[in-house]
């Protein structure tokens, strides 16, 4: 992974959430917390929670006693997040590593984490780090994107924007969001990380798009692809953008948009 690949800050906040979020983020979230929700957890931690997403989805779920901290590594993603969220008192707002988290063992019944999984360094100890703060019996919920090649708008988006750098093409989309998927290695490295029992489930989705503008616009400037096409030539982020919406055109047609998504989503305890 590319140490960009985890930097969400600058205008990516703003772009990621409201271009990136209903594109393919939505339809999980509220799955998300429909699973989370149907433990009945006293408390809950969100960890890579991004702009919020998930957290606008399970917070009205969740009882009135409830306590929700939500996290995030990058605080320019929480920020945002909190600008979206009604006023809650049952919502902590913390800045966090995943692979370091800032709390005691055995302090939640439910730790989630929608499409952040991806972006940890070391994911077994990202897993042994929401395992020691659950409390027993209590559950890890959390999803995974599948391969590239499951996920239309991603994999038009890569190929076009490789013809704009052909010698240095950027592969965020396919090395960090779609590059852990072998369910297989997720099982495996869930049992390392002291899980028991783990159950997996991979969900299809169609994305919609308003156009193939809007689409290849929060690809290419609502997620860290933007700085690694800026890394190149930031003089070439709108070509780069003009040649996904040309090809997201010839593959989807002018007007409205709609591609393959899907997922995993994972379910661990013990
Ligand atoms: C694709 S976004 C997902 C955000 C949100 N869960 C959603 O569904 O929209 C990935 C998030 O992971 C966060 N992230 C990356 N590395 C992390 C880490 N080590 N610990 C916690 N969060 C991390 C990023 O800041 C980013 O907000």
């Amino acid at each position: 992974m590319a140490a960009s690949d985890k930097v969400f800050a600058g205008s990516i906040p703003k772009f990621y959430d409201t271009l990136m979020v209903p594109l393919i983020f939505e339809a999980y979230a509220v799955d998300m917390a429909g699973l989370v929700a149907a433990f009945s957890p006293g408390a809950v931690l969100e960890t890579a929670a991004g702009s919020g997403v998930v957290t606008r989805a399970l917070a009205p779920k969740l009882g009135a006693d409830a306590r929700y901290v939500v996290t995030d590594l990058n605080q320019p993603m929480l920020d945002y997040a909190a600008t979206r969220q009604p006023a809650d008192t049952r919502i902590e707002w913390r800045q966090a590593d995943a692979l370091g988290l800032p709390f005691d063992d055995a302090s939640f019944d439910a730790v989630c984490c929608q499409f952040g999984a991806m972006f940890f360094p070391d994911r077994i100890a990202g897993y042994a780090e929401a395992r020691r703060v659950l409390k027993p019996g209590g559950h890890f919920v959390f999803s995974v994107w599948d391969r590239i090649e499951e996920n239309a708008f991603a994999d038009d988006v890569t190929n076009a924007v490789a013809t704009v750098f052909p010698d240095d093409p950027p592969r965020f989309l396919a090395r960090t969001p779609h590059g852990y998927h072998d369910v297989a290695v997720i099982r495996e490295e869930l049992s390392r990380a002291g899980f028991g029992s783990i159950e997996i489930a991979t969900r299809e989705k169609v994305s919609r798009g308003s156009s193939a503008s809007a689409v290849a616009t929060a690809y290419c400037q609502g997620t860290p692809l933007r700085s690694e096409i800026e890394a190149r030539d930031a003089s070439l982020l709108q070509l780069a953008t003009d040649c996904a919406t040309e090809a997201l055109v010839s593959r989807h047609g002018e007007g409205p948009v709609a591609g393959k998504i899907q997922a995993h989503v994972i379910v661990a305890a013990g």
